[in-house]
């Protein structure tokens, strides 16, 4: 079973995908972890996220220590992803993985819950449930800016915004698995629920799913 959770950035889809594993007794997979640490060691190289040279190297080398540390999280880090996620060659290096790890969840676990951008149009399209997660950039932001003024006081809310802005428009403009709704997921919007409510929402619909299939 893998149930697909796409969404623009700071959507709340990290923190559904893993409740919802944890809920399900899944694997949860955040794939982009995967674009974050190809970016942020082409950052750590000095080089440019946009090199595709250099860029599908780190991806090819990409190991387990490479998918922790906080650093991973920053925005800055967010960028270089979003621009190394717009390299063909770097996509098709990561889909083998991802597309492993779906269909042999570790840990002899039944399912997996993937996130990202392209889970449920490109990594598995034959994905039975999926959900299209998104909230207006404004709130976005606000969620993301809130996120990170509690390891940075000095983070700024118009920069923040700024940034997704770019990485929207980035994302959804590339020519290979741009970010888009697969036509057979199911949209929430956000805006108005909190986590809790979005979390409810989506187990409800993964259990009709379930039991319409006993
Ligand atoms: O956490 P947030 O929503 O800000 O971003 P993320 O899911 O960690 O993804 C970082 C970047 O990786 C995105 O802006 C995308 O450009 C890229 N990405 C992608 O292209 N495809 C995926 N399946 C996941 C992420």
């Amino acid at each position: 079973m893998i149930i697909a959770i796409d969404g623009p950035a700071a959507s709340g889809k990290g923190t559904l995908a893993r409740r919802v594993a944890d809920a399900m007794g899944y694997a949860y997979l955040d794939t982009g972890l995967l674009y974050r640490a190809t970016g942020a060691k082409v950052l750590a190289q000095s080089a440019d996220p946009a090199d595709e040279a250099v860029a599908v190297k780190v991806a090819e080398n990409l190991g387990p220590d490479d998918l922790s540390g906080e650093e991973l999280r920053s925005e800055e880090v967010g960028t270089a992803a979003s621009k190394v996620a717009a390299i063909p060659k770097v996509r098709a290096v990561l889909l083998d993985f991802q597309r492993n790890l779906a269909s042999n969840p570790p840990g002899g676990k039944r399912g997996a819950v993937l996130d990202g951008r392209d889970i449920g149009t490109v990594v598995c399209p034959e994905a039975p449930i999926k959900f299209y997660l998104t909230a207006s950039v404004e709130e976005r932001a606000n969620r993301r800016f809130k996120q990170l003024q509690e390891k940075n006081p000095a983070a700024i809310y118009e920069r923040v915004l700024k940034e997704l802005e770019e990485r929207d428009a980035r994302d959804s403009a590339r020519d290979v698995a741009p970010l888009k709704m697969a036509k057979d997921a199911i949209h929430i919007d956000t805006d108005r629920l909190n986590a809790n409510a979005v979390f409810d929402a989506v187990m409800a619909h993964i259990h009709t799913h379930m039991s319409a299939d006993d």
